[in-house]
């Protein structure tokens, strides 16, 4: 039948969701499925109905994409889609509520503080490195492709940095830092079907794997296999698992992580439910290691639609 592969959208990653979405399009026509472009920031999601696309593949990432609404309105036009569903996609696009799921669940995550829209005084802005420690990091918690996020190293950049994050929400996530190894653990499938692909490993120039470095240059080193131990492998893999199914993901994922230097212990950072597919993405990257090439992957994806 006939699929729309939903990408561009109105989020701040507008960019790279136009980015991924192309190469999926051609994935999909290079593979013979009647594939057609649509972006939501242009068209009523209801003309998919009326053009009679069978399934959606969705490769928009950040709001109104990846966080749940697009999601809900295909459920309501009764169309099966790629990824998650409306929970799922809601939570894991909020950092702060992914956080207390995986607390909840016993699984680790940097330690946090949340300044909601009413606790962002000067002074509450302060106590924060007095309880987090320095460095750390700030975030809006609903955005992607590291967008508004600061590594403060002291408290006269705290503020500063909290001013950033709320360009992008009204709240502001405060976390710990990891000193560390970044990785990146892929997942394919649903429920009991569900694996985790090979872990990439990120070297990134003096840490700064940010938005420029992820996508516009060729500064980054990524290492997959990520010449981890097996042991470590394995734990990434089971974590990355595990906290895929307590958010209640489905269809593909990718897991976010830090190994601490110190004692080699892993943190999960976030769950994005619509995972970048770009030339420099990291899925594309460790779903070849396993062997699956681009085109197989966009494939694999898009027989995950379901409703
Ligand atoms: N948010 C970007 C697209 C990613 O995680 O790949
Ligand atoms: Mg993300």
């Amino acid at each position: 039948g006939k699929v729309a592969v939903l990408f561009g959208g109105t989020s701040a990653e507008r960019e790279i969701s136009i980015m991924s979405g192309t190469g999926v399009l051609a994935a999909l026509r290079a593979r013979g499925v009647d594939a057609h472009a649509f972006d939501p920031a242009e068209r009523e999601l209801a003309e998919l109905k009326h053009e009679g696309f069978d399934r959606c593949f969705v490769v928009l990432h950040g709001r109104h994409g990846e966080d749940g609404t697009v999601q809900g309105a295909l459920e309501l036009l009764g169309i099966p889609y790629t990824g998650s569903g409306v929970m799922a996609s809601a939570v894991a696009m909020d950092k702060v509520m992914t956080k207390r799921i995986w607390q909840a669940d016993g699984l680790p995550t940097p330690r946090y503080a949340r300044l909601a829209f009413d606790q962002q005084s000067r002074e509450q802005i302060l106590a924060v490195p007095d309880v987090l420690g320095l460095p750390l990091i700030v975030k809006p918690p609903r955005e992607g492709s590291s967008i508004g996020v600061t590594k403060v190293q002291g408290y006269s950049e705290m503020e500063e940095a909290v001013a950033l994050a709320v360009r992008y929400d009204a709240d502001v996530l405060c976390e710990e830092f990891i000193e560390g190894e970044e990785v990146t653990c892929a997942v394919l499938g649903s429920g009991l079907d569900a694996v985790a692909l090979p872990v990439v490993r990120i070297a990134a120039p003096e840490g700064a794997y940010d938005y420029q470095n992820k996508y516009f240059t060729d500064d980054v080193k990524y290492h997959c296999p990520a010449g981890l131990s097996e042991a470590e492998e394995h734990e990434i893999r089971r974590i990355t698992l595990a906290a895929y199914h307590q958010l209640g993901c489905r269809g593909w994922g990718r897991a976010d992580l830090m190994i601490r230097a110190s004692d080699r212990k892993p943190f999960l950072l976030e769950m994005n439910t619509s995972p970048g597919m770009t030339t420099h993405s990291l899925v594309p990257m460790s779903a070849r290691a396993a062997g699956i090439s681009y085109e197989d992957l966009c494939l694999r994806v898009l027989a995950t639609s379901t409703l």
